[in-house]
């Protein structure tokens, strides 16, 4: 960000940003999350197709650049929950998959609901078996 007689103000110097064209300081710059996720310029020729293992590297989850995607916001109003909210994911999805086999019923529709945050606009829905290896 520039002021109008093009000098960076500090806090913008010293992160190293590259911005691309003139933002004058006092603007306020609007982006949206959603259309990001779904950019071809940003993810690639796939970027509509639900690919898990896009977050996949050497079969181990890495997360992405923060300012690619967004979700958690970027910079130094990152989301202070972000790991937290990770591992509780991680968690839930560890201890159900260990006991339950999960399955979406067939011909189920997965639309989004378009709210402050993304809902299923149908819900999921699935069958669950408990697997045969005993959890306690
Ligand atoms: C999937 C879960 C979550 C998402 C998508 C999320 C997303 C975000 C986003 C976008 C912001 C920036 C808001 C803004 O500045 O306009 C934010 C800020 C924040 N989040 Fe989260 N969050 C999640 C979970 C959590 C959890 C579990 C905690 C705490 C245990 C948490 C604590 C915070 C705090 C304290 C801030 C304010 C940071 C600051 O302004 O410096 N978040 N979050």
């Amino acid at each position: 960000m520039l002021s109008k007689k093009g000098v960076p103000p500090p806090s913008y110097r010293k992160t190293g940003t590259t911005i691309v064209g003139l933002i004058f300081q006092g603007s306020q710059v609007v982006y949206c999350i959603y259309s990001m996720a779904r950019m071809e310029s940003i993810w690639g020729k796939d970027c509509l197709e639900f690919k898990p293992e896009r977050w996949l590297k050497d079969g181990q989850f890495v997360s992405e650049n923060q300012f690619k995607y967004v979700v958690f916001n970027a910079g130094p109003r990152l989301c202070l929950g972000k790991k937290f909210a990770y591992m509780q994911m991680k968690m839930i999805a560890a201890s159900i998959l260990l006991r339950y086999e999960v399955k979406v019923v067939e011909g189920h529709k997965v639309d989004p609901k378009l709210t402050t945050t993304l809902y299923m606009k149908h819900g999921l829905l699935v069958t669950i078996k408990p697997r045969l290896v005993g959890v306690a």
